[in-house]
């Protein structure tokens, strides 16, 4: 473990902030890092650049994340796992709520070597649809209808031509990751998607078996990034 110091925060929401590193990371969007704070326990967190994460306040944890001020400091393990694989045609990605956070990073990837891409973004409520502006091409979707179309991001991509895509990269709610899944085995297109799976972990490396799909996949070393035809009946 090594530990980086929080240079800059961006407060997005009362429970969603990133947090930016004195340093970048060697990595790839779709990798993740285990966050270790004093006294908390460690978790696993998506980086939402190579030098930021992107979180959410749902426990302990992630809320004294949101309470970290700019000069502390956190111990850091990674960054782990399987990243997105590369296009440099036109990508489709669909986030829904938090689950946003790696596509932050894989947008600035993909756009920075030429791809066409395209967001569709949706969350509960507008106070939830967060970094907005770092998405030049993005649609918006809110299950109140505070901001732009009134649904589930999935209604919305119902209504795309998928098949104008080279890939398709799903991350958000695992009920949402399921619909989508189901839709893409319908259009046959399972095998140009590509989904971030969230599951419990601890040791993040593939050792401790905490993060193990039905098939002996672990999440953290053969993920999160997995093709949509190798999570068929797994999700
Ligand atoms: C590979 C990976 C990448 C992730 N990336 C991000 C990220 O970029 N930003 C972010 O905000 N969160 C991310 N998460 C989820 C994050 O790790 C959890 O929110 C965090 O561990 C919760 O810790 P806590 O102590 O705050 O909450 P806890 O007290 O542990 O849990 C509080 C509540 O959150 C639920 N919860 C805990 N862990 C998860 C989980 N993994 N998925 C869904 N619900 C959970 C619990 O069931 C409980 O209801 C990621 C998880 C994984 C596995
Ligand atoms: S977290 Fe230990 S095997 Fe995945």
């Amino acid at each position: 473990m090594f530990t980086l110091k929080i240079d800059k925060i961006i407060k997005h929401s009362d429970s969603i902030s990133t947090l930016f590193f004195n340093s970048r990371l060697k990595s790839y969007p779709g990798q993740f890092i285990m966050l270790n704070l004093p006294e908390y326990e460690e978790i696993p967190l998506s980086l939402s650049s190579s030098a930021s994460v992107t979180v959410k306040a749902v426990g302990e944890t992630t809320k004294a994340l949101i309470r970290i001020k700019a000069g502390e400091r956190v111990g850091i393990r990674g960054p782990f796992g399987k990243p997105f694989s590369f296009t440099d045609k036109r990508a489709l990605l669909i986030a829904g709520g938090i689950g946003v956070a790696p596509l932050f990073y894989l947008y600035d990837y993909l756009s920075d070597r030429g791809a066409e891409v395209e967001v569709l973004y949706g969350a509960k409520t507008s106070e939830e649809l967060v970094w907005k502006d770092k998405f030049e091409s993005a649609e918006f979707t809110t299950e109140d209808g505070s901001e732009g179309f009134k649904g589930t991001v999935l209604d919305l991509v119902k209504q795309k031509d998928l098949s104008e895509f080279d890939r398709i990269y799903v991350c958000g709610p695992e009920g949402m990751l399921k619909e989508a899944l189901n839709l893409l085995k319908k259009l046959n297109l399972l095998e140009r998607s590509e989904f971030s799976l969230e599951r419990y972990m601890r040791c993040g490396i593939g050792l401790c078996g905490s993060c193990v799909l039905d098939d002996g996949s672990r999440v953290c070393a053969d993920g999160p990034v997995f093709n949509g035809k190798d999570l068929d009946g797994l999700i």
